[in-house]
């Protein structure tokens, strides 16, 4: 296939770009403008495959044209975005823009050059607040907060797309708490300003700070915390793969990416202190806005209509995989 990959440059995109190039199977093109994204990963996986990598702005349409013009794509998937929850509150224009406009632009370009596999990478964060905490693709979207929503409206616009244009697919991947980096230690996540708790984890361990803050410690969960269900990065790229093969002779389809197992924020970083050996500084702060109590999917529908077998479900090995990348960078 020929696929093209935004984003491909990011934490996520860059580790199914790994996949995709060790599969040897496909052509690709990457475009990523790095304005969050890392050259030392692209760099990194000219290592692994032969692709082609472009450093432009999705915004910046008529050069992404000429993009489709040169040869028909088979697929997209589709990574770039902003993906910061409470700048998404402070700027809720900046999302919309990057995160949906952009997105129909490129839905839009898939008509046009009839480009027939889109692959979205969605968020638990559409699902807002569920009332128990653990959620199947057919529970109530509600996000809470404007990144949430810039995805949840791709979402709707994925489906009316499909609906009227029976040669589009799309394959809707809402990813759960993504963390760790490649078991070889080729890749990671350079994010610089990471609100993700594992990292953070590990940048408090490495002396990157000096201490960690757990917000809020008086939800109704077992110890107060929140309760979070964290995916290996490299079972999350090979969700995308599995999904690429599926809309091969599937419909489309939406799917959580997830291990359907939930940990709380003081749990973690118990494992995270013991996985390490270090005893780091943890302080109790307020609650922040639009945390819910507990988010853990259903994923089985991914296990049992997909090829996907996760073979990274164990959160002492997701921390130190992130560790590793953390020493090492
Ligand atoms: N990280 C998570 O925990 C998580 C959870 C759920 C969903 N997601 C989604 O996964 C996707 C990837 O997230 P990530 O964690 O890899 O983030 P990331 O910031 O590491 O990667 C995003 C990439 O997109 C690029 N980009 C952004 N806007 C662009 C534009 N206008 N033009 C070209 N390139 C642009 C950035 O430079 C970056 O390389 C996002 O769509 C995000 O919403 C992430």
């Amino acid at each position: 296939m020929k696929i093209l990959v935004t984003g491909g440059a990011g934490y996520i995109g860059s580790h199914v770009l790994k996949q995709l190039l060790e599969s040897n199977r496909h052509e690709i093109v990457v475009v990523d403008n790095l304005c969050k994204g890392s050259m030392k990963a692209i760099d990194a996986l000219k290592s692994v495959g032969e692709f082609e990598f472009i450093k432009e702005n999705l915004e910046n349409l008529p050069v992404i044209e000429e993009i489709f013009k040169r040869g028909k794509f088979d697929a997209i998937i589709h990574f770039a975005a902003f993906i910061e929850v409470a700048e998404s509150v402070k700027n809720p224009i900046k999302y919309y823009l990057n995160n949906t406009a952009n997105a129909i632009n490129l839905i839009a370009l898939c008509q046009k050059y009839g480009v027939k596999n889109f692959i979205f990478s969605s968020t638990a964060a559409t699902y807002g607040e569920p009332e128990n905490g653990k959620v199947t693709e057919e529970s109530p979207q509600a996000p809470i907060n404007p990144y949430g929503k810039s995805k949840l409206m791709v979402e709707w616009i994925l489906k009316d797309t499909a609906a009227a244009n029976k040669d589009f697919k799309f394959g809707i991947l809402r990813y759960f708490n993504v963390a760790g980096a490649s078991s070889d230690g080729l890749i990671g996540q350079n994010y610089p300003n990471a609100t993700h708790l594992i990292k953070i984890a590990t940048q408090t361990i490495t002396g990157k700070r000096d201490k960690m803050y757990i917000f809020g410690d008086d939800y109704d969960t077992k110890d107060g915390t929140c309760i979070r269900d964290y995916i290996h990065v490299e079972d999350l790229a090979s969700a995308h793969l599995a999904v690429l093969e599926y809309l091969q002779t599937n419909d489309s389809n939406v799917f959580n990416v997830g291990y359907g197992t939930g940990f709380s924020v003081k749990e973690v970083i118990s494992e995270a202190k013991k996985v390490s050996g270090v005893d780091f500084a943890v302080e109790i702060a307020p609650r922040r806005e639009g945390d819910p109590a507990c988010l853990i999917s259903n994923a089985s529908k991914i296990r049992f209509q997909t090829t996907w077998v996760p073979c990274h479900e164990d959160l002492d090995e997701i921390i130190q995989s992130a560790l590793n990348w953390e020493k090492k960078n």
